[in-house]
């Protein structure tokens, strides 16, 4: 079953329900804010602070980043512009009674084309079922090439933040953004501090293990992730975030990012696909 529903303020979303799932998504950023199995596991983090507002970000669940991951470029807000832009609902597919399809779609409009001059159309395909299926599909419809970066912000819930280790970024190279340095990333990694880093070179799946629960990530189309939690002192100066939110979540995003950014030529398309089961 798929709805059209609203909060009390208007902000609109969509709900998916199948054998499998419940899912709500919303129009603005075409952002999952939820994805729940019918085995009762909920795997996206969402603050229980999170705005629902338009033009505000939605703390939670998965942000697109499009046109640019980030804050590199002046021009760009944090992360790009489609997390707060309203998205066209194309519509949804049910494959089974387990398996449904739901598509979004964002065109350039006199708002983007102000500080991003290009004609685009962004697409944004889920699969609710009991993997969760992401497919990003960027088309350049202008007659120019144009450069983004990307990602698929994912905030997985987890028990706890102690019990959690990233596997498969082992000797991958990464960027720290904390201190500005190229590292190699030496065994699993685990968290006791804040962690922001861009990997590169990622071609496998990546499997998030908390205590005997194991989630995998697998991308296609991208060679970057990011792995982010912002620990004490950043979660504390975080917006529409808990001081003790940090323990709940960790953000592993399947990304094109730094020099995994993508050249799209006019008429052309790129996407980038994450798969999480
Ligand atoms: C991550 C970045 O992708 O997003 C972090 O690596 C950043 O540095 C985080 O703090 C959240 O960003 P925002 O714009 O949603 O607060």
């Amino acid at each position: 079953m798929v709805t059209l529903k609203k909060f009390d303020n208007g902000f609109a979303y969509i709900e998916i329900q199948n054998l499998n799932a419940v899912a709500k998504i919303a129009l603005q950023g075409a952002h999952i804010f939820e994805y729940k199995r019918s085995n009762g596991e909920d795997i996206l983090w969402l603050s229980d602070k999170s705005d629902f507002e338009e033009g505000k970000a939605i703390r939670g669940g998965v942000p697109i980043c499009w046109p640019r991951f980030g804050s590199f470029d002046s021009a760009l807000p944090p992360h790009g512009f489609a997390r707060t832009m309203l998205f066209t609902f194309l519509g949804a597919k049910e494959i089974d009674e387990g398996r449904t399809v739901v598509s979004f779609k964002l065109q350039d409009n006199p708002q983007s084309r102000e500080i991003w001059e290009y004609k685009f159309e962004l697409e944004v395909n889920f699969i609710i079922g009991d993997t969760l299926e992401i497919e990003l599909k960027t088309t350049n419809k202008d007659d120019k090439e144009f450069m983004i970066t990307q990602a698929l912000h994912s905030y997985f819930n987890v028990s706890e933040i102690n019990n959690v280790k990233i596997l498969g970024l082992e000797d991958k190279p990464y960027l720290d953004t904390l201190t500005n340095k190229e590292e190699l990333q030496k065994g699993e990694i685990f968290f006791d501090k804040e962690v922001d880093r861009v990997y590169q070179d990622v071609k496998n799946e990546i499997v998030l293990a908390d205590n005997l629960k194991e989630l995998h990530l697998n991308a296609v189309g991208s060679s970057s992730a990011i792995v982010w939690n912002p620990w004490i002192d950043k979660c504390a100066r975080m917006s529409a975030m808990d001081k003790e939110a940090y323990r709940e979540f960790v953000c592993i995003e399947s990304a094109n990012a730094q020099e995994d950014f993508r050249i799209v030529c006019a008429g052309e398309s790129h996407a980038l696909n994450l798969t999480i089961e």
